[in-house]
């Protein structure tokens, strides 16, 4: 049997702001998918359909509340599928960051002082500033795991700061600024072993990977619907005793169930909700299977491989282009790495480079992308950080090739 692909043309009709024409009648190129993705028709259907045909509060007697209550419920049944684990623990929220804080503050409150967290250097902020001020709330001390020279995870330096102390191992699942995939498994087999809780960022990775807490070992996994083709939204989910037990900061007639609402402070983005489930519907459309599990398994399959070619192609276009130097993950194996790209470029500034190509139409980010351990491991200045290029399967040959080609002869005439 054949691998499923995807098609990439049928796949781009589906996203509107891909038709949209930028400079010179072009259409526009979106390589800025780490920091958000675009986003097809169906999500931006499921947006409008739930504003003007059930839009109410929740647990109302009344036909749109109930209908609102369905759709949270099966919202939450697709975030259990997304992510491999019980619907119990699924929590939304603004964003990735909110909930994280709100977690870690909930579970500072079951820490004692002397205790020890563990963050990387590849984590981006959201998951090591609210260890760092919990820290110090509560006289814990947080150790920084390293990484080696092409910036993997440095899995002795994590087996030397894990001790019967360490309470939480929390990391990337993938990297935001450089693309590295971590060994998870294997990161969370060795914090078992001490009884620490794994506490997994799953941003960078949702768009790219198929997430698996089972799998990987989580206990506590957070990702951000913006960055895999849904609206601006957070979700979170946590082990179902964790969900149950925590002590959550909440208002008093906030109900408990399921656990997972717990960490839901107020009235949800309803309408992102809807659109974050018509977002896993749009992601399984692209595999096939006789449920939506099965579907997500192997739509991630198809795009595993498309995201690897298209990494290949641009690793080998960038290749003769003087003076760039990809960081990270020396090429395309799709084990080590996701297609986000950080670029140093001797001699220019990553901001003036990005915006000389956004006026090309071509749009990519510079600056630390908040993943500030790793910019500053490279010895970058901390505002001016890299040029980042995100493939997302949305992505073409094509758009490479212009890019490229545009800062090929950007560099020639500086
Ligand atoms: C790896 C990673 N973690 C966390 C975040 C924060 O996510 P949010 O914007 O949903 O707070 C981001 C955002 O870029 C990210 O890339």
């Amino acid at each position: 049997m054949s691998a499923l692909t995807i098609d990439v043309d049928a796949v781009r009709k589906h996203f509107p702001a891909l038709q949209r024409a930028a400079v010179g009648g072009e259409p526009a190129v979106f390589l800025d998918g780490p920091g958000g993705t675009q986003v097809p028709s169906s999500v931006i259907r499921a947006i409008s359909d739930y504003l003007s045909g059930s839009n109410a509060n929740i647990e109302g007697e009344f036909a749109t509340s109930a209908s609102t209550d369905e759709l949270i419920a099966q919202a939450r049944s697709y975030g259990a599928t997304f992510v491999g684990g019980s619907s119990d623990g699924i929590s939304f929220g603004p964003n990735m960051t909110t909930l994280n804080f709100n977690l870690i503050r909930a579970l500072g409150r079951t820490l004692k002082p002397g205790d020890e967290i563990i963050t990387t250097v590849l984590d981006h902020d959201a998951n090591v500033a609210p260890w760092l001020l919990m820290a110090a709330d509560r006289g814990l001390v947080v150790r920084q795991v390293g990484v080696t020279e092409d910036l993997n995870l440095d899995l002795e330096d994590l087996k030397a700061k894990l001790n019967d102390r360490t309470k939480v191992v929390a990391f990337c699942l993938a990297s935001n600024a450089v693309g590295t995939l971590t060994p998870a498994v294997e990161v969370s087999r060795l914090a078992h072993e001490v009884g620490a809780l794994v506490w997994a960022d799953a941003v960078a990775y949702a768009p790219h990977r198929r997430i698996d807490v089972e799998a990987l070992g989580c206990d506590v996994l957070l990702c951000s619907p913006y960055k895999f083709f849904g609206p601006h939204l957070g979700m979170s989910w946590l082990k179902t005793d964790l969900a149950e037990t925590l002590p959550a900061e909440r208002v008093r007639p906030a109900g408990s169930k399921p656990p997972g609402h717990r960490f839901e402070t107020g009235t949800q983005l309803h309408e992102n909700i809807a659109g974050f489930a018509a977002a896993v519907d749009y992601l399984a459309s692209l595999g096939e299977g006789d449920n939506l599990r099965s579907r997500l398994d192997s739509a991630y399959g198809a795009i595993e491989r498309r995201e690897t070619e298209l990494a290949q192609q641009l690793i080998s276009a960038l290749s003769d282009v003087p003076n760039v130097r990809v960081t990270g993950v020396p090429g395309a194996e799709p084990s080590q790495r996701v297609g986000t790209f950080g670029l140093i470029v001797q001699g220019e500034s990553p901001a003036l480079l990005s915006r000389a190509l956004g006026a090309k139409g071509i749009y990519t980010w510079n600056g630390n992308f908040y993943a500030q351990g790793i910019v500053e491991h490279l010895g970058l200045d901390l505002e001016e950080g890299l040029l980042r290029l995100g493939l997302m399967h949305y992505n073409t040959g094509a758009e490479i090739h212009r890019c490229v080609e545009e800062l090929r002869l950007h560099l020639a005439a500086a």
